[in-house]
């Protein structure tokens, strides 16, 4: 091999194995650019110090959002709604963004359009920068920037279709008096992270949590829903959760499929009983559970299920414009700036 392919090869490796691929880990494939403190950069250049406070902390707050591929171009799955939540994370923690919410949002669509690849994952993160260390994080800069990568589902294809093996977890869902489950913050990822590594250990795809009163919580990145006698029940917000974008939209589906709908605690051996059980997130989407600790769920059918996702696939992919609304299209030419109509964000 000529030593000028093997440094290619070796850039190459670097470039698109920046997480190791192996069971359940995705590798990150190289686009072209991220957006970074207030400009698109090189996708290389998207670097900083090592000393980066929110390295240490976890003083970082993030989102994830989706672009889907439509008749239109890319459009961005309920963005005003994500960039929303963010500045609310933002204000829990005293983290003072310098940009504005149009800034940012101009920032996502931005680099879709850079990348010029329709389908992707978008991640707007800010963080206490270098500068300062301790447990002041005020005293750092903050940086922002908006990455993207190409994500299939998160809990893979399969999963969606056939439904997911999942377990209780032994670790709690940190309550709103330890850290605000509502703000996006990465500490609350340990936690997660913690659930996820056990139940994958224990040979499940994915965790449910409880929270400190023993009532079901949430997935470590989904929110779950439970469908019993054709009602559809998720736990309310006061129950720990992180108020999912795409639970409201699975709110505004259920309301728009006439079924009958409510927010209640349930407990964990009314997920063994559930008829269905599905969990919801952006990078999960609708993703169906079969099992709960070894107890299959319902018949292994899973009709409301069925229903949902199409409506959400659907809507992603510009296909019901009854939903139009919730999308940003990429290209300024394929649709007027749109205004949100947000629905079910109560509770
Ligand atoms: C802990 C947690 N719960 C629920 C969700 C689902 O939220 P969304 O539908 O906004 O992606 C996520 C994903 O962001 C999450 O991390």
């Amino acid at each position: 091999m000529k030593s000028g392919s093997a440094s290619v090869d070796n850039r190459l490796n670097r470039r698109s194995a920046l997480v190791p691929t192996g069971s359940g880990m995705v590798g990150i494939r190289a686009l072209k650019k991220i957006w970074m403190d207030g400009q698109l950069v090189d996708w290389d250049d998207a670097k900083v110090h090592v000393l980066t406070h929110g390295l240490h902390y976890g003083y970082s707050i993030f989102e994830g959002i989706r672009s889907h591929d439509t008749p239109r171009g890319a459009a961005i799955f309920r963005l005003h709604e994500h960039i929303d939540r963010f500045f609310n994370s933002a204000k829990v923690y005293r983290m003072k963004l310098p940009y504005s919410m149009e800034e940012i949002e101009q920032a996502c669509v931005d680099v879709v359009r850079a990348n010029g690849v329709p389908t992707v994952y978008l991640r707007p993160v800010a963080f206490s920068g270098y500068g300062e260390m301790g447990l002041d994080p005020t005293k750092s800069p903050v940086q922002v920037a908006v990455g993207e990568w190409e994500w299939g589902a998160y809990l893979g294809q399969k999963g969606v279709e056939s439904g997911v093996r999942a377990t209780v977890s032994s670790w709690v869902r940190m309550d709103s008096r330890m850290l605000p489950p509502q703000a996006k913050c990465a500490a609350n990822y340990a936690n997660s992270a913690l659930a996820k590594m056990e139940a994958v250990v224990g040979g499940y795809e994915e965790a449910i949590l409880l929270n400190s009163q023993g009532m079901v919580a949430e997935g470590p990145g989904e929110n779950i829903f439970r469908v019993k006698h054709e009602i559809v029940s998720t736990p309310p917000a006061s129950s720990g959760i992180l108020r999912g974008i795409t639970r409201d939209t699975v709110i505004q589906f259920l309301r728009d499929e006439g079924l009958t709908f409510q927010r209640t605690d349930f407990t964990r051996e009314e997920l063994f009983t559930a008829d269905e059980l599905f969990y919801s997130g952006t990078a999960a989407g609708i993703t169906p559970i079969r099992e709960v600790d070894g107890r299959p769920i319902g018949t292994g059918d899973y009709p409301i299920v069925r229903r949902l996702q199409r409506r959400y696939e659907n809507a992603i992919h510009g296909g019901n414009p009854e939903y139009d609304a919730w999308l940003s299209y990429v290209d300024a030419k394929a649709a007027p700036a749109r205004r949100v109509p947000t629905v079910a964000r109560a509770r």
